[in-house]
């Protein structure tokens, strides 16, 4: 496969970063780099890149996606937590960003001020990622619509409804993955959530561009009619711990239930259900197990519906395009 030259040394801060045809371009580069990896290929695109992974907040999937992409791929990950590095305390964001400039060739960002992340691009001179600040998660609409495309063959005109917290870091970048992919969106919430409505103005200009619709409504059964995807996230995200018992109240009658898949009026092979993870499942080893489910039933989670850990293993490939395009020794590769 050929790479675009194009996309040499990108950053993402947001979904905007990349022109539609290039984010749908990523997705086939990530379905390709997944292929040469099913055929048991480890190659070295990435020879002796070094990424610096620094990550304010926990992660599983986004951490070891991109310690994996960079190690499939001969590059060498180095995990710098929030708490240990100076950056922020004792050193500004330009400093560090400057620093770590002159020894790694990529950096991966997880925090709360998508400020700091947009500070480390501008200043380090090298391509920055954004995996997951308080107002974005673009690498983890890449897996999800990569996702789709798995189930679905393509995402055009297919309908996705996210229940939730609909003014979150993942409902924000869904909303715009969406409409660059043509993909039908609804994001259901109480109004109390709302998205900003300069965001939903913005994905909607979008969405008429590529032939589809960007819808807020609050009734989740009225929402769900004719849904390919139903979509949910935690309901209490990192960083606001606080309002966890406000959130419980408000998105209670917003569970993602079997009854509720039912009510889409598709049926297996037209629906599938997604959830960036962690979820709140009633699984008796998690925080859930004081709760019960939240977000989302044990039932739907384990059922024939749930692609969930498809999109998990999603994060790692689309990462890994990421990577590859940016940062690439060669102009093209094998997949077998
Ligand atoms: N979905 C996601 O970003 O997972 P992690 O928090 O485990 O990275
Ligand atoms: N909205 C969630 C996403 C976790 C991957 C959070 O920010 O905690």
């Amino acid at each position: 496969m050929k790479l675009n030259p194009a996309l040499k040394n990108r950053s993402l801060m947001s979904l905007n970063d990349f022109s539609d045809e290039e984010m749908l371009e990523l997705i086939d580069l990530a379905i390709a780099l997944k292929e040469r990896r099913d055929n048991g290929i480890r190659g070295d695109l990435l020879s002796r890149k070094n990424f610096a992974l620094i990550f304010e907040k926990s992660s599983t999937r986004t951490r070891c996606s991109a310690t994996i992409a960079a190690q499939d791929e001969g590059g060498c990950a180095t995990y710098l937590n929030g708490n240990d590095i100076h950056l922020g305390a004792k050193e500004s964001v330009k400093d560090t960003a400057r620093v770590l400039g002159r020894m790694f060739d990529g950096i991966m960002f997880r925090g709360f001020a998508q400020d700091t992340v947009e500070k480390l691009r501008e200043f380090s001179g090298i391509p920055v990622w954004n995996g997951l600040t308080d107002d974005f998660h673009p690498t983890q609409i890449l897996a999800d619509l990569m996702t789709m495309k798995q189930c679905f063959g393509s995402v055009k005109g297919k309908k996705l409804v996210y229940i939730g917290d609909g003014r979150n870091n993942v409902a924000n970048s869904l909303m715009l993955g969406c409409a660059k992919a043509g993909v039908n969106y609804v994001n259901c919430t109480p109004p109390e959530l709302n998205p900003l409505p300069e965001l939903v103005e913005h994905a909607r200009k979008i969405a008429a561009k590529n032939g589809s619709t960007v819808e807020v409504m609050h009734n989740p059964e009225e929402a769900v009619v004719g849904a390919n995807a139903l979509y949910t996230d935690v309901w209490v995200s990192m960083g606001e711990e606080a309002k966890k018992a406000e959130r419980l109240k408000l998105l209670a009658p917003y569970q993602i239930t079997m009854d509720l898949m039912k009510k889409t009026g598709n049926a297996d092979g037209e629906l599938i259900f997604l959830h960036c993870l962690p979820a709140f499942h009633d699984d008796q080893t998690t925080a859930s197990k004081d709760t019960g489910a939240l977000e989302v039933t044990d039932e739907v989670f384990e059922s024939k519906y749930s692609k969930v850990f498809d999109e998990a293993e999603n994060r790692m490939h689309t990462i890994k395009a990421l990577f590859v395009s940016a940062l690439a020794n060669k102009d093209e590769f094998e997949t077998k």
